[in-house]
């Protein structure tokens, strides 16, 4: 059941690993719909505490520190402070942004631990773990490098194979495995740690779940697959040496697990901003009418819907989250944001490139946002939003009405005389949109509400577009005068209710409106706040203008076209970087050369090795017979297309066996950088048989 109504709100966006910088797709899937959100809610006068931070322990910081060599505390130092100002940059309004290596997070976390230690709420298991003996370490899953059993990829890591996307377990993988500490062969070692039983706790979580119907379709569909699996124990501290020490005797070389302290640091940070600004912690955590929120990504779910709150549980003091608004993935042109193939359009250099266009991502990434399934971003379709959505509709209407008042009313608001049906329609219908955009952000349906605003613009469009007052000047001023009142009106309200998506945009239209004059001759002083939008009076009679000033502008070609090229040279580069030509061999004589029986053939039949997803068995015409030559081929072409070609062949191979079938030579083929492979024939049909030299 959902909160009736609350009056207090915690609001938390995902604690992001501090060891790369930030991409569109994190904004997109979980720090825009959490500041929107939030920026509605103090909009309506909520008490809100809105919370996020860097999360600075576990192995993908370590991994980083390896690949950039520099150490952990580099890493994270270097990252949290790129973060935090990319959300500043976009004005991603957190009340603080903090990170997980403060004091005040690690007592936190500590203190935790003990409590549920102490009420007895770990099991103790002694497992078998691997080790680095060069190292003396154990070795996090990620750390340890082998044979995909899926794919057999030779360096699939423990947690994943990154060939074939299969996620794996240490234990899964195949001979020969290694260390990437020290290249070293892992041992198996028995270790203690302390599980959390999630087992025992699985009626209670089911109820926590099941108790709100109204997540999510993908959040829900998330959690009842793990729970109809059957929860099992899991580890809440791991053999690792960054993180936060166990805090008890004995434990050298352990830490708590990343995803034990990281979720703390919700409570850590509230903690620590309710210091900052003299306020009471405990009625964001520990009073049940407060609304307790965690935006996230996809990834995500199982470690808030259910691991979270188990320990919660446990602990017995705190709240519980109401909703868990996760999003799915954004991709990009087509292909997913991958940080390593640098495939991503970064937040750092947006900026630089398109400065001062902030709310145009702000309005793409929420128009595309992928809230029920992955969505896309092309920068195509970027340059469409903003040159007919953001130009053509919001714009253009604004700009009509303030360039109108200039032209018939001297710059001032005019008054507003007998009242036609359509006018009367027009803001009836403006009077019901505030309602109807907050009841789609209260529902976490941002898409949606995003639509509702721009329906706005449109009504204000349709209704210039109708009344046409630049006709209308030439015979009746006074009416001139009331279709510009309402149209002003209409533009009043969207500075209210543009504002949670479009900040930026908000404060420019409220210049242009010269709105903070208007506030200040209001006795309440309250005419611009959420719950007077829509009303027909914001802007009263007699009122200036501000400076005029754009609110969005044109898109040419040339400048997306910059930013798609950008993104494809990137990716070159990074895949030029991975993939070198091959070392050359050292020098050999002719008569080494001269050794090799290389000739020509034709394939006279083809076909797969039954057991092998490699091999093909071919015939191969050889000018004198046919001999049979087995190719590790199989992935790379359809048997029944190698039939008639002419192939080049190496003749004087030994025999050899594989799968039980002998192989009397080999087909030379080229590979390219991708690893595809080409047939290396001659270039016009030759004589079976004849030699190469
Ligand atoms: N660091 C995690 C990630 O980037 C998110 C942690 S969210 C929190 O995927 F719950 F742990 F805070
Ligand atoms: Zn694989």
């Amino acid at each position: 059941m959902s909160l009736e109504n609350p009056q207090r709100y915690t609001v938390t966006a995902a604690l992001i690993y501090a060891n790369g910088p930030i991409h569109i797709g994190h904004l997109a899937g979980c720090y825009l719909p959490a500041d929107i959100y939030v920026r509605y809610l103090r909009a309506t006068g909520k008490d809100v505490a809105f919370i996020s931070g860097t999360d600075e322990h576990g192995v993908p910081i370590t991994i980083r520190a390896q690949k950039e060599g520099i150490t952990p505390q580099e890493v994270v130092d270097k990252y949290y402070v790129q973060i935090k100002r990319s959300f500043e940059d976009f004005g991603i309004s957190f009340d603080l942004y903090s990170r997980t290596s403060k004091p005040i997070h690690h007592e936190t976390s500590r203190e935790f631990f003990l409590n549920l230690y102490n009420s007895g709420n770990f099991t103790e298991e002694i497992t078998e773990q691997y080790y680095d003996e060069s190292a003396k370490q154990f070795l996090a899953d990620r750390y340890i490098v082998g044979v995909c059993p899926v794919c057999g990829n030779p360096n699939a890591y423990g947690d994943q194979c990154e060939n074939c996307g299969s996620t794996l377990s240490p234990t899964e993988l195949k001979e020969p495995l290694r260390s990437m500490l020290s290249g070293s062969k892992p041992v198996l070692k028995a270790t203690k740690n302390w599980y959390l039983p999630l087992d025992r706790m699985q009626p209670r979580i089911e109820e926590y779940v099941n108790g709100h119907p109204e997540w999510k379709t993908n959040v829900m569909g998330q959690c009842q697959s793990w729970l109809k699996e059957g929860l099992r124990p899991r580890a809440m501290t791991r053999d690792l040496d960054w993180g936060i020490k166990v805090p008890l005797p004995d434990t050298d070389g352990k830490v708590l697990y990343v995803w034990f302290d990281a979720p703390i640091g919700y409570i850590s940070m509230t903690k620590e901003w309710a210091e900052q600004q003299g306020r009471d912690w405990e009625l964001y955590w520990r009073n049940k009418d407060t609304k307790l929120v965690h935006f996230i990504g996809k990834d995500n779910i199982v470690f808030h819907c259910i691991i979270f709150p188990a320990m919660l549980m446990h602990e017995g003091s705190y709240i519980l989250a109401d909703n868990v608004p996760a999003n799915e993935f954004m991709n990009l042109e087509g292909d997913k944001i991958s940080t390593s193939r640098n495939w991503a359009v970064w937040l750092h250099e947006y900026l630089d490139e398109l400065p001062g266009k902030q709310d145009v991502l702000r309005y793409v990434l929420a128009a595309n946002g992928p809230e029920t399934k992955d969505s896309e971003f092309t920068w195509k379709d970027f340059q469409t939003r903003n040159n007919s959505e953001l130009v053509g509709i919001f714009g253009n209407f604004v700009n009509r009405a303030v360039v109108l008042t200039q032209k018939f009313c001297e710059g001032k608001v005019p008054t507003r005389g007998e009242l036609t049906e359509t006018d009367q329609a027009v803001l009836d219908e403006l009077a019901q949109f505030p309602d109807r955009i907050g009841q789609a952000i209260e529902q976490y349906r941002f898409r949606e509400a995003l639509s509702y605003l721009m329906d706005l613009a449109r009504l204000g469009n349709k209704y210039l577009a109708e009344t046409e007052p630049w006709k209308v000047a030439k015979t009746d001023l006074t009416r001139v005068h009331t279709i510009l009142n309402i149209a002003l009106q209409i533009s009043a309200s969207l500075s209210i209710v543009c504002e949670p998506f479009l900040p930026f945009t908000a404060e420019r239209l409220r210049k242009l409106l010269n709105t903070d004059q208007v506030s200040a001759k209001d006795a309440t002083g309250s005419a611009f706040h959420w719950i007077n939008a829509g009303k027909p009076d914001l802007l009263p009679h007699g009122h200036a203008l501000g400076e005029a000033v754009l609110l969005f502008e044109k898109l040419e070609d040339d400048v997306i076209n910059q930013q798609i090229n950008k993104l494809h040279e990137s990716k070159r580069m990074n895949e030029l970087a991975v993939k070198t030509v091959p070392e050359a061999k050292p020098a050999i004589q002719y008569d080494d050369f001269a050794k090799m029986d290389i000739r020509i053939g034709t394939i006279l039949e083809a076909e797969r090795v039954p057991k092998s997803d490699k091999l093909l068995k071919l015939k191969v015409d050889d000018g004198t017979g046919t001999r049979q030559i087995l190719s590790g081929i199989a992935k790379h072409f359809e048997p029944e297309k190698l039939i008639g070609v002419q192939v080049t062949f190496l003749a004087n191979l030994a025999p050899r066996k594989m799968m039980g079938l002998e192989s009397q030579g080999m087909i030379l083929m080229a590979e390219d950088r991708d690893g595809s492979l080409s047939l290396i024939g001659p270039d016009k049909a030759v004589w079976n048989g004849g030699t190469v030299s």
